[in-house]
């Protein structure tokens, strides 16, 4: 019988050594100003430096100030973002946490309100009205594969020229180089949730008639071109990860994320991060089939028949249900959003469940050494079987520091 349970097994991803698979899914808090972190980010996402989780994810950065979702996103499109991301890595290192960025852009879904400001369906996207770009460079235009709106109501975008599609795909290699010199232990590509990439991918959204429309190589053209740029900015011991929609609400089809995963591993991305849908603006018929592990079948399938490791996330909520994506072999990480936001100490919590009974999930022993006592003192054993902290090498790390 396995003594360690999966997600409580550490994994190496190139050189980036993730002590358990438990991951933080990438979640937009909107509390930026002018692109950049602040406090609130430092504190929200130092929060998982500490909680035991083995990756968390910097919510989706935009590599060109026109790709925002919204005034209140964060960018990595210069370098005078590097530093403030800096703070944030060395203190998630200094903890034995990997923490990745996702990098995206919002194409024809930019410009738009936070959620608790925009109105009902439809006319979020009025806030567009006059607004000036995150950067301040001038009236914030929407981009996209073609010129058609997002959804009844929203604004048209302007359609990519292709010397512009190739300053986005660098766009996004010079953001990774960006995430480099901060220190991120991986970078995720946002190519999902009906954002720029997805719009490529997606038969409604793109109706081009050049090398970058039509049929399906053609339209997962830029999202490859992404990977390169991303994979030639990005070091080689550095694993690359790809969120995408598995199926959406355009004609996606599962088969089609099989087969943009399977060309994506030939560009060097490591893991396919399956998530769906994001192409409609009225998505209730969606949300009201939602179930526990809702994705898990495409991360299944993705890893199946592309051959490459996989990240399932979309209420996870349950330790033993998380362990159970892992074992069935669904996919080798399991990512967590609101339940993470709701319980940030879901580790040790899911260790306890799982009746963790030997090593870490990684805490560090200002907190690791009292749960441990807690432990043994109302569950039975010694404090050496019912380890919850850190492993000793790695308090002698933190200490040295
Ligand atoms: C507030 C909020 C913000 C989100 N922002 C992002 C994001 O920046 N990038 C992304 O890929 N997904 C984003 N998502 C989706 C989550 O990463 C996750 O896939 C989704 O919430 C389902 O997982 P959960 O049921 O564990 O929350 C967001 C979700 C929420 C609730």
């Amino acid at each position: 019988m396995r003594t360690t349970p999966l997600l409580f097994t550490s994994l190496d991803l190139r050189g980036v050594h993730l002590k358990n698979r438990i991951v933080l899914s990438p979640m937009l808090t909107y509390s930026g100003h002018g692109g950049h972190v602040n406090d609130w980010h430092f504190t929200h996402l130092g929060k998982y430096a500490i909680s035991g989780v083995g990756l968390f994810f910097v919510e989706s950065t935009n590599v060109d100030a026109a790709g925002c979702t919204t005034s209140s996103d964060l960018g990595l499109w210069a370098d005078d973002f590097i530093a403030p991301f800096k703070r944030i890595v060395d203190f998630a290192h200094r903890y034995g946490a990997a923490i990745g960025i996702q990098l995206g852009h919002s194409g024809r879904k930019a410009a738009s309100g936070t959620p608790w400001e925009r109105s009902p369906a439809g006319e979020g996207s009025k806030l567009l009205k006059g607004l000036q770009r995150v950067d301040n460079t001038g009236p914030w235009e929407l981009v996209a594969p073609s010129a058609l709106a997002h959804a009844a109501g929203h604004p048209v975008p302007r359609a990519l020229s292709v010397n512009e599609i190739h300053q986005l795909a660098d766009a996004w290699g010079q953001a990774a180089a960006r995430a480099e010199h901060a220190g991120f232990d991986v970078v995720e590509v946002h190519a999902g949730h009906g954002y720029l990439i997805h719009q490529f991918l997606s038969p409604k959204a793109n109706r081009r008639n050049d090398e970058y429309g039509g049929t399906l190589q053609a339209r997962m053209r830029f999202g490859l071109e992404v990977a390169d740029e991303v994979r030639r900015h990005w070091p080689e011991n550095k694993p690359l990860f790809f969120r995408i929609s598995a199926v959406d609400d355009s004609g996606l089809t599962i088969e089609d994320s099989v087969a943009f995963s399977t060309a994506l591993k030939t560009k060097g991305v490591d893991v396919i991060d399956c998530s769906s849908a994001g192409m409609a603006t009225d998505n209730s018929h969606l949300l009201a089939h939602l179930r526990y592990g809702y994705q898990v079948p495409y991360a299944r399938q993705v890893r199946a028949e592309a051959g490459i490791k996989t990240m399932a996330v979309g209420l996870i909520i349950h330790a033993d249900h998380a362990e159970q994506i892992l074992q069935s072999g669904s996919a080798d990480l399991v990512a967590l959003g609101r339940e993470l936001m709701h319980n940030p100490n879901w580790p040790i919590d899911a260790a306890l469940k799982l009746g963790r009974k030997a090593s870490a999930a990684g805490l560090p022993q200002a907190y690791g050494y009292w749960l441990d006592k807690r432990a043994a003192a109302a569950f039975g054993g010694t404090p050496s079987t019912f380890r919850i902290g850190m492993e000793p090498e790695q308090m002698e790390r933190v200490k040295l520091e």
